[in-house]
């Protein structure tokens, strides 16, 4: 008894920005990213992707590392500079190209490609113009969408419109940790709501695409994470309920309510908080085919006045272990965001886009090493694996996995020392090395989750993956 239903897609993921190096080859132009990176101060270790895991060139070699895991599905990101380089008006063909291929290889391996339309890198020459505060952002992604649903349309099945419009906001418009890297409580909820209007203007677009062929089905890509207060005062009730409404309830609200926690969102930004057209949310909520869950932890929720804006911290929880981000390990959290999704919003199919973990490891490796070692992912993969699995035996209808990441890679502003790799990347050779994780994932593919009714399996257990 697997427990996953026929057909359950079984997949890594990865994004533009993270993996593909060769930011300006071609003639594509700068994201914000690259201009985020080449800022003094602003990535660790003064890392960038100009390189990264250099795939626009061994695509074909990841393509078929994809297929040696018995991968059934792969979700990547589309870089929106390298085919529209100032992000509207002339076409680069050549980047328009690369995905082209990319795609037609996938799918002579048999694995079904799902296309993320943002992940995080806008092009430089629309920040210049407002970026995402602006609400003519909708039309440019809507444009931009309409011309990858026209050249890939007819052989990608599933897309993403944008990949975490919380992350996007928190780390790009609140806190600004990731680029365009602003720290303004004004600007964070009109940049929300003008990448949720920018999510639906492109669902109208595939919707009116003559591309996408029968059967084609678009989403959106949420993080969520269960908020749980630290203790039982009013107190940190009230702090989880407004780090609930900050985190997930603003996205999942808008999308599938069409309203956004207007309460709690004015505690949290005050003056920085307005209204919005009450038109708005029939373009926002538009329905969609599937919904994609991101997961990798839960925020154990406390009170706090100093912090800034939510006065609400994420404390550590004395019991649990954590990864190298210090992301708390609980994976009940994403049985409980699956079966929140289904209870409280929407009975349409999700699938888990992104999850994984990052531990310590060596940045190089001898020649000669053929596999890594990494115990705690393997356990971590199996721990949230069978989550997925209880949401599915509570009625939730769950349809694929994506494991966060295929590759090591850039890991935004932490550079390349932070690694979720099932393949590990020499950062000198960029040789690509599986780690005890890629062949345990691969037998969990090959047995369409039948592997998850045995415990975690042992190093000397797991078969090397074939040449
Ligand atoms: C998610 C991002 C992804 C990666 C993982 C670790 O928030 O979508 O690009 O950084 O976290």
């Amino acid at each position: 008894m697997s427990g996953f239903p026929p057909g359950f897609l079984w997949g890594a993921a990865t994004s533009a920005y993270q993996i593909e190096g060769s930011p300006l080859a071609d003639g594509a132009g700068p994201s914000i990213w690259h201009r985020f990176a080449h800022t003094p101060g602003r990535i660790a270790n003064g890392d960038t992707g100009d390189v990264a895991c250099d795939h626009y060139r061994r695509w074909a070699e990841d393509v078929r590392w994809m297929h040696r895991l018995r991968l059934s599905a792969y979700r990547f990101s589309v870089s929106w500079s390298r085919v529209l380089p100032e992000g509207k008006g002339a076409v680069n063909q050549r980047g328009l190209d690369f995905y082209s291929r990319l795609v037609d290889h996938l799918l002579e391996r048999g694995i079904a490609p799902m296309a993320t339309l943002y992940h995080w890198d806008l092009p430089a020459a629309l920040d210049d113009r407002g970026g995402w505060l602006t609400r003519d952002v909708a039309g440019w992604f809507s444009d931009y969408a309409a011309l990858m649903f026209k050249t890939l349309g007819d052989r990608v099945p599933q897309w993403a419109t944008i990949n975490e419009p919380w992350v996007i906001v928190d780390g790009g418009y609140l806190h600004g940790v990731l680029a365009p890297g602003h720290q303004s409580a004004f600007e964070a909820p009109r940049a929300a709501h003008n990448v949720l209007l920018a999510h639906g203007a492109a669902v109208e677009a595939f919707r009116a695409s003559p591309g996408p062929r029968a059967g084609g089905r678009i989403g959106i890509v949420i993080n969520l994470e269960p908020k749980d207060a630290f203790s039982s005062s009013e107190a940190d009730a009230l702090a989880t309920r407004r780090a609930d409404a900050q985190f997930n309830r603003h996205y999942m609200d808008a999308l599938f309510h069409k309203r956004y926690p207007s309460e709690e969102l004015a505690e949290i930004y005050g003056e920085g908080w307005t209204a919005f057209p009450a038109t708005d949310f029939d373009r926002i909520a538009q329905p969609i085919d599937f919904l994609g869950i991101n997961y990798y932890s839960r925020g154990l929720t406390a009170d706090d006045p100093e912090d800034w804006p939510t006065r609400a911290r994420k404390v550590t929880n004395p019991a649990a272990q954590y990864t190298a981000l210090d992301w708390e390990e609980y994976p009940e959290g994403l049985t409980r965001a699956l079966t929140w999704v289904r209870d409280n919003y929407t009975s349409i199919p999700l699938y888990v886009t992104e999850n994984g973990a990052a531990y310590d490891e060596p940045d190089t490796l001898d020649e000669d090493t053929r596999t890594l070692d990494d115990p705690r992912r393997v356990a971590y993969l199996h721990a949230h694996l069978r989550a997925v699995r209880d949401a599915i035996a509570a009625g939730v209808d769950v349809r694929g996995y994506f494991a966060w990441s295929l590759l090591d890679n850039m890991e935004w502003a932490h550079g390349y020392a932070i690694r979720f790799g099932l393949l590990h990347v020499d950062r000198s050779s960029l040789r690509r090395t599986p780690k005890t994780s890629a062949r345990f994932y691969r037998q969990v593919a090959l047995s369409n989750g039948s592997v998850l009714d045995s415990e975690v399996p042992r190093t000397e257990t797991l078969e090397a993956l074939p040449t």
